[in-house]
């Protein structure tokens, strides 16, 4: 299970931080947060993982959905090109979120806060460093209000 710091308060003005929910490739990258978890590489609490069988299988209205639902970004992070245990999923994957990122900006959304990444099993560090930056690029965006539906 990947460790993580105690996560601190997410609500009130002064007290805001992001949340990030993070769409991990069961075979790589959940193998990668799950290796920084045990080695105790410490990331930012804020992200959310979904652990889902393959970066292709990823549909991106999940992607708009989660910041419908007031994640301040969002990460897809799958297999190296090359490693991908269905061949594909992963060039499909970065095919559908490049044009995400287009369809986000089209609407007047940030597009920096869809993200897309690969992580192998082996690169616990390196999963560890994707989280601060997507952490530290949706503390810069500041919170996400444009998609999130009022109360
Ligand atoms: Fe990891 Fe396809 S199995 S991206």
């Amino acid at each position: 299970m990947a460790q993580t710091q105690t996560a601190p308060p997410t609500t009130g003005p002064a007290t805001w931080q992001p949340k990030v929910v993070a769409f991990l490739c069961n075979w790589c990258s959940y193998a990668g947060a799950d290796l920084a978890g045990v080695s105790r590489i410490q990331y930012p609490p804020n992200v959310r993982i979904i652990r889902v069988p393959c970066s292709g299988r990823i549909n991106p209205l999940f992607l708009l959905r989660a910041l419908q639902n007031g994640a301040d970004a969002v990460l897809v992070s799958g297999c190296h090109p090359g490693d991908c245990h269905y061949i594909s999923g992963n060039l499909a994957a970065r095919r559908k979120f490049a044009l995400l990122k287009d369809l986000l900006l089209y609407v007047g959304l940030e597009p920096e806060r869809v993200q897309f990444t690969w992580v192998s099993a082996s690169e616990g560090g390196r999963f560890a460093a994707i989280i601060d930056k997507v952490v530290e690029q949706a503390r810069r965006l500041g919170p996400n209000r444009k998609l999130v539906k009022p109360l």
